[in-house]
């Protein structure tokens, strides 16, 4: 709309005017803010700005892809996807506790960064060097950076806004949503040409499907929980609730899948099975802090349960997850 428009044309001459003629490195991570960061300095700066995708191999399905199609191929923005699944997958191996998870997928996410951003400064074919890192950073960020208010806020700021990571690598901070709140980053997203769906997605924790795969994390379990959660949530976004008119992936806050390390017996055709189970978690909440679970009609819960065990072998068995916050927490990890 036209002040969304004025707003944008401001935004793009202050981030003209911050940079110059200088180069702009920013790290894609598939989520709201960092997107939208990139697609707003773009509109400003073009060819200045190089993003740096870090796949770390916890991602959904096809997520990698939809970033890549969505930057380099509609926005034509230059981005480097880094792959770099192996060396998360390695370092995680035989390590089930959940916080030394978040930790080593946090440190492996700013060393393959660093390492990408150290060659971006040096400069490579025709460009001269980055001077600038840009991140997505949102007001609530800014407020919130006083104090950890929950166990895990340190390592959610640590991997979402790298802290510190300007001044070791001696660039220069550019963050444009620094006056901004979540609602308004969307709108600012959808008004840049990003994908509604993708500008109002549910939150997706930084170290992804690592701490929702429990204990230690397999690529086995990853290609598995990928498989049944796009399941779920295509599900979720199909199914319209009557009374209201949207969907259930809009009526719910949250909602993804989780894989658990057990197996348990079934049968199917003349055989028996003995594989893995998944849980699927829904929750309603205004805050986070606190969450209902989601009354999720019986036929969608139903629809769901069949699909990913006849279309996901290694899947014999499907529970909902009824556990309110507090006291469980919202992620299983
Ligand atoms: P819990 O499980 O603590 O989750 O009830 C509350 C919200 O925080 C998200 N969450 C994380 N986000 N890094 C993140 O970026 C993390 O380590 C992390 N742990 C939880 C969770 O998805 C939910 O939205």
């Amino acid at each position: 709309d036209w002040i969304m428009g004025d707003y944008i044309s401001e935004a793009v001459e202050r981030i003209r005017q911050q940079v110059g003629d200088e180069e702009v490195i920013l790290g894609l991570s598939g989520g709201v803010d960092s997107s939208v960061a990139a697609a707003l300095i773009h509109r400003a700066i073009g060819d200045q700005l190089t993003c740096v995708f870090v796949d770390h191999g916890l991602l959904r399905l096809n997520e990698g892809k939809m970033v890549m199609e969505m930057f380099a191929g509609q926005l034509h923005a230059r981005v480097i996807h880094v792959d770099a699944t192996a060396q998360f997958m390695g370092q995680l191996a035989g390590v089930s506790d959940p916080e030394a998870k978040r930790k080593i997928i946090g440190r492996a996410f700013v060393e393959v960064f660093k390492a990408e951003a150290a060659k971006l400064k040096a400069g490579t074919g025709g460009h001269k060097g980055a001077t600038f890192l840009a991140q997505g950073t949102i007001y609530p960020d800014v407020i919130e950076s006083g104090g950890a208010k929950s166990k895990k806020a340190v390592t959610i700021k640590s991997h979402h806004n790298v802290g510190g990571l300007p001044e070791q690598l001696g660039l220069k901070l550019l963050e444009p949503l620094r006056d901004l709140f979540k609602d308004e980053v969307r709108q600012l997203g959808v008004a840049l040409g990003l994908p509604p769906d993708m500008v109002y997605r549910h939150p997706f924790p930084g170290p992804g499907l690592g701490v929702r795969i429990l204990g230690e994390v397999k690529q086995e379990f990853a290609d598995l929980l990928r498989q049944a959660d796009a399941i779920f949530i295509e599900e979720l976004r199909s199914t319209i609730d009557d009374v209201s008119g949207k969907s259930w992936y809009d009526l719910t806050s949250q909602a993804f899948t989780v894989f658990l390390p057990v197996k348990s017996v079934g049968v199917m055709g003349d055989g028996r099975t003995y594989d893995y189970v998944v849980s699927l978690r829904a929750v309603i909440t205004s805050d986070f802090m606190t969450a209902h679970w989601a009354e999720l009609p019986y036929s969608l819960l139903g629809r769901v349960s069949n699909r990913i065990i006849n279309e996901v072998r290694g899947i014999n068995r499907v529970v909902y997850d009824i556990s309110g916050k507090p006291p469980a927490t919202i992620e299983w990890e």
